[in-house]
């Protein structure tokens, strides 16, 4: 019996002027416009997520990337269609990237779901943008390649080495402090960030590309090749080629997000000693598949994965010395006891040949042994109590261990402008054992869950030489930011969790051993304030509002609720 051919290629997807064959007449003699031939037109298509932008420099490749990708795909028989998509850069966008990561997954999505092609390539690498593809892709159930920009390269400069946001940070300090003249800050500037590529630390950008690698949504090495690379490019024509292959034997990224394969996403995020911010991407990531990334569970096996990767924020090396030194196929054949290896990429190889022989080490400084691991127990810590009865984090391998069992008074900051007013107030009322407490910074409210956490420590302590005090926050920090600092509060304060009603002089507990963060404030009294407490006005109209009505908690990825699969 004949079957009548699936549609593909420009025929896929139709759009509705209530006569199909019209549709598809009008959108072919549009294409041809472009100028290409029936025989390209007959093809099948693979669509590329551009998000080059004059306002995303980590992203200044994209052009290059993708005529790469391009010609991957011509060489294998499709026909290559690229198409802009909203693009995030970290520092660019008010009142912080993370507000937007839901509308370009939103963008993307319905872009992956609507246009005429049959599989895409995913162009990304800052922070927010690749959650933001996965999610779109996992939605819109496009089978798609990931294809990263790539971190940037270190800078040596005066002796020392200098990538991105750690050494931005660690001078800043330094300069807030005292330690590092204006003119020599304005000469940092820049040294910081030169060449394209994202940060060039263990940080957001670069955990979410070991992520996306380890759950086999693209090759391993395309994790941590460097943006200036010439690797990059040959990664960019293979992109464009697997996702042609993808098209004769479709694989739907759904498929890729087993409960064994976020099991393994979360080992590696621990085992890179990777940013705390990849544990809410990656809720969201896992919300999407109809998935839940469990704190309890995060936690148990932080406890049975030791941190074997030495780069900044926590240690010492940069991404090409990631790359150098065997990349993911060497960290994973490392941990490869505590992994499922039987699960598959995009073109069905299993984990386990994907790491193959194990002859990947080369430079065990950066990629540690077993036995001497950077830290024997992984890197994030979850805390539960009064303080936050949904769970927060704390990244212990970025924190001082003296501050891990802390009783002390609190300082409270009611929102990030309250912050930036008084936190350098020469009569602030602070000692150097005293926590820090940030409210009304998490997903719902008006902040947009920044990466404020990393609160800046007041001038007159820091000028004392106080390098680090405990900090709590319903918000994120960088991924490249370090200190010992309790993330992602939940409920957040805007939605009236304890944290709504901390207060200065209250006193806190924080026990990494117990696990516990604690409100120390009597039952009646907090009834007494909740009586009191109120939210902020809903904003009047627009993405804010639509935030402020569907945003989901962090411990269920800060997703909006109606994007999430229904319920079984
Ligand atoms: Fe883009 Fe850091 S600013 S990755
Ligand atoms: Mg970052």
């Amino acid at each position: 019996m004949e079957t009548t051919p699936k549609p593909h290629g420009l025929a896929n997807r139709s759009s509705n002027y209530g006569d199909r064959d019209f549709a598809l007449y009008l959108r072919r003699s549009f294409a041809k416009s472009m100028g290409y031939s029936q025989a390209m037109l007959d093809k099948p298509v693979v669509g590329i997520a551009d998000t080059g932008s004059d306002y995303n420099n980590c992203h200044r490749t994209a052009p290059e990337l993708i005529e790469a990708v391009k010609r991957g795909v011509l060489a294998a028989g499709g026909l290559p269609l690229a198409f802009p998509t909203i693009s995030i850069c970290e520092p660019s966008l008010t009142p912080c990237s993370m507000h937007y990561r839901n509308l370009m997954a939103l963008d993307t999505e319905a872009m992956l779901a609507n246009q005429p092609m049959d599989a895409a390539v995913l162009v990304g690498g800052c922070d927010k943008t690749v959650p933001a593809q996965l999610m779109a892709a996992i939605s819109a159930g496009t089978p798609s390649v990931m294809l990263v920009v790539g971190p940037m390269l270190a800078q040596s400069f005066a002796g020392e080495r200098l990538s991105a946001c750690t050494d931005c940070r660690r001078y800043w300090a330094r300069y807030r402090a005292g330690e590092v003249s204006g003119e020599r800050i304005k000469l940092l500037e820049g040294k910081l960030a030169t060449t394209a590529g994202t940060c060039g630390v263990m940080g957001t950008a670069s955990t979410m590309a070991c992520i996306a690698s380890t759950l086999g949504f693209m090759p391993l090495d395309a994790a941590s090749a460097p943006a200036v690379h010439a690797d990059r490019l040959r990664m960019a024509e293979e992109a464009g080629a697997q996702a042609v292959r993808l098209i004769r034997k479709p694989v739907s990224p759904l498929s890729l997000m087993t409960q064994g394969n976020l099991d393994n996403a979360v080992r590696v995020l621990l085992a890179l000693g990777g940013s705390t911010n990849a544990v809410v991407h990656l809720a969201a990531i896992a919300g999407r598949a109809g998935l839940k990334l469990d704190l309890k569970r995060l936690d148990e096996l932080s406890e049975t994965t030791p941190v074997l990767v030495d780069l900044k924020p926590t240690g010492e090396g940069y991404m090409e010395d990631f790359h150098s030194a065997g990349g993911m196929q060497a960290l994973l054949w490392e941990i490869r006891d505590l992994l499922d290896l039987d699960t598959l990429d995009l073109d069905g190889v299993t984990l386990r040949d994907r790491i193959g022989d194990g002859s990947h080490f080369v430079d065990r400084k950066i990629i540690r042994a077993r036995e001497t691991p950077v830290s024997p127990v992984g890197g994030l810590v979850t805390l539960y109590g009064s303080l936050a009865p949904d769970g927060a984090i704390l990244k212990r391998s970025a924190a001082t261990p003296a501050l891990f069992e802390t009783e002390a008074r609190c300082l409270v900051f009611d929102g990030l402008e309250d912050l930036a007013n008084r936190v350098d107030d020469p009569d602030l009322d602070v000692l150097a054992t005293d926590i820090l407490v940030l409210k009304n910074a998490g997903p719902r409210s008006p902040a947009g869950m920044p990466e404020a956490g990393y609160l800046p420590i007041p001038k007159k302590l820091a000028r004392q030489g106080v390098k680090d005090m405990v900090r709590i926050s319903d918000c994120r920090m960088s991924g490249t930011a370090f200190g010992t600092i309790v993330l992602h509060v939940a409920p957040e304060a805007a939605v009236g969790g304890p944290l709504a009603l901390a207060q200065t002089g209250d006193r806190i507990r924080l026990s990494v051993k117990d696990r516990r963060i604690e409100l120390l404030v009597a039952e009646d009294e907090m009834a007494r304030r909740r009586a009191q407490w109120s939210p902020a006005p809903a904003p009047a109209r627009g993405w804010d509002r639509l935030v402020h009505e569907q945003v989901t908690q962090a411990p269920q990825g800060a997703d909006l609720a109606f994007l999430l699969p229904p319920a079984e």
